[in-house]
């Protein structure tokens, strides 16, 4: 598959969109051609699980109907968004992918073997190149969901934003835990720091892992802002 694939990881209130955002602008400044979505959703099949699942809708399945639904909109997101969008060449950023099911699902109960199967029936041989993985204190990340409910018309906490503090800490564990585990893909990224310290280093994660494709664009490899 000639395209590159980067998915994000973390908590909640991580500052992932912030990063993808950037981390984009940086790629795209190189020339690169670069897709960003997002799970649940990312395809309009997905979108509409999205819906179900975040609203608490689907809260009756439990915690292996819920995982089931990630799985069944991830199906659908990499036949009709990744997959296309790598046989391209693009760079595709995903906020959030398999790694959340077996984190957030995996912390709610259900069984590994059950998870690995859906895992591999749902991503169809695409896994990414490099997860980065942004961790936060649990205090810091739910800080920031609270000041974000806050000051816009998201209408309070998601179905798994609004859980007990325990929970959220056991995700951390677990998402520390995986990038441990498999190493080779994962880089994990302080998230506390300041905003232009994590950018910088996720962009030194995503050059030492893609060393000779950053200048395929044919551009110079320096932004506008750092040239002066
Ligand atoms: P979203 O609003 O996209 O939150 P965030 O900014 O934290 O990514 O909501 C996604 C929520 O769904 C988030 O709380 C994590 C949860 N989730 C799972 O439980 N399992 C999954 O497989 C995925 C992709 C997300």
């Amino acid at each position: 598959m000639p395209g590159h694939f980067i998915t994000f990881e973390g908590g909640e209130g991580a500052g992932k969109s912030t990063q993808i955002a950037r981390l984009k602008t940086y790629l795209e400044g190189l020339g690169l051609s670069v897709v960003v979505t997002r799970e649940p959703g990312g395809s309009p099949g997905a979108e509409k699980i999205r819906a179900m699942l975040l609203s608490g809708g689907a809260k009756d399945l439990g915690p292996r109907g819920e995982a089931m639904l990630f799985a069944a909109a991830r199906a659908d997101h990499v036949d009709t968004t990744i997959k296309p969008a790598l046989e391209r060449g693009d760079w595709v950023l995903c906020d959030r992918y398999a790694d959340s099911t077996w984190v957030y699902q995996g912390e709610a109960g259900v069984d590994r073997d059950y998870l690995k199967l859906l895992e591999t029936a749902a991503v169809a041989g695409i896994y990414p190149d490099l997860t980065i993985l942004i961790d936060v204190p649990v205090e810091v990340g739910l800080g920031r969901v609270a000041e974000r409910s806050r000051t816009d018309d998201s209408g309070g906490p998601d179905r798994f934003e609004g859980e007990e503090l325990k929970v959220h800490q056991r995700r951390r564990e677990l998402f520390l835990e995986l990038a441990r585990s498999e190493s080779y893909r994962f880089a994990v990224i302080d998230g506390a720091k300041e905003p232009a310290e994590v950018e910088t280093a996720i962009r030194n994660a995503v050059q030492e892992t893609f060393a000779g494709d950053l200048n395929e664009g044919g551009a110079s490899g320096v932004t506008a802002e750092e040239a002066h």
